[in-house]
């Protein structure tokens, strides 16, 4: 199933992995709707809106921001067959002393804002009968090692909305992909240091895995990729 004809939409895509999925999608033909909070910086990398791209302002922390990016899509190009809800933020809330305030914008970010966009999108999923949704989640939301709490159980319940996406779209041919990278080089790990960014997964690497599980058919469905860039014991 090629790209051709199809309209993806991805949240997060002026740069890191986001940035690297919307090239990625665009090599293989799909029409793009990209959601971020900074259009200049996704017209300077994308080109202008218009034609087969739409550059939509989206802020996740917003509530309403889901539906009206949404309605965008649908107006200007009328169908949707693909959701990567990428857009994210890490700080640090550990449970010791996180500020339950943190915790608030991580969850608004990483777990309402996705719930929120399956929400709006899923009426026009089903109607592609092949609609795709990937959840860029984390290994950190398949186990506990480091000691950002917060984070941690905000990717675990982004693991679960792709499970619940799986199974309330499967009669209609939606089918749900839940990314879980360890370190990928973007920004988001630029203060870490262990692993060196040269030793983490390329994002290019993770937009190459996405391309091919949503150009995969109804029959080949993948509900999690797990990706590290070294050893762990279970992972
Ligand atoms: N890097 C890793 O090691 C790693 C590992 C596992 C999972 N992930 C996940 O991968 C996803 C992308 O991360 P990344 O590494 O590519 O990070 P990144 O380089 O920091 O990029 C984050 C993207 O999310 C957008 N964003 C952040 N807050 C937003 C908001 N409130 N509203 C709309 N857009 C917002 C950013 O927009 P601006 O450009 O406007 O700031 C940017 O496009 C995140 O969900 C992250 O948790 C990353």
């Amino acid at each position: 199933m090629r790209g051709s004809g199809r309209v993806a939409m991805i949240s997060g895509a002026t740069r890191g992995i986001g940035a690297e999925i919307a090239d990625a999608l665009r090599a293989e033909g799909y029409t793009l709707s990209l959601g971020v909070r900074r259009p200049e910086a996704a017209r300077a990398r994308f080109g202008p809106d218009g034609g087969d791209l739409l550059i939509f302002p989206y802020e996740a922390a917003d509530a309403s921001a889901a539906r009206a990016w949404v309605e965008a899509t649908r107006m200007r190009f009328d169908r949707i067959d693909v959701l990567v809800a990428n857009a994210g933020i890490a700080p640090f809330v550990g449970l010791e002393d996180g500020d339950p305030a943190d915790l608030d914008r991580l969850f608004a970010i990483d777990v309402r804002a996705p719930f929120l966009l399956v929400q709006a999108a899923l009426p026009a999923l089903k109607a592609s009968g092949a609609g795709r949704v990937v959840t860029v989640a984390s290994l950190s939301g398949k186990r506990v090692m480091g000691l950002n709490a917060g984070y941690q159980m905000m990717k675990h319940a982004l693991v679960a909305l792709s499970h619940a996406v799986r199974r309330v779209g499967w009669e209609h041919g939606i089918r749900a992909t839940a990314l879980c990278p360890g370190f990928v080089a973007t920004d988001l790990t630029a203060h870490v240091t262990d692993p060196q960014p040269d030793a983490m997964t390329d994002p290019k690497d993770l937009a190459r895995l996405v391309a091919t599980v949503v150009g995969l058919p109804n029959t080949a469905s993948v509900a999690e990729l797990l990706v590290n860039c070294r050893y762990e014991h279970m992972l």
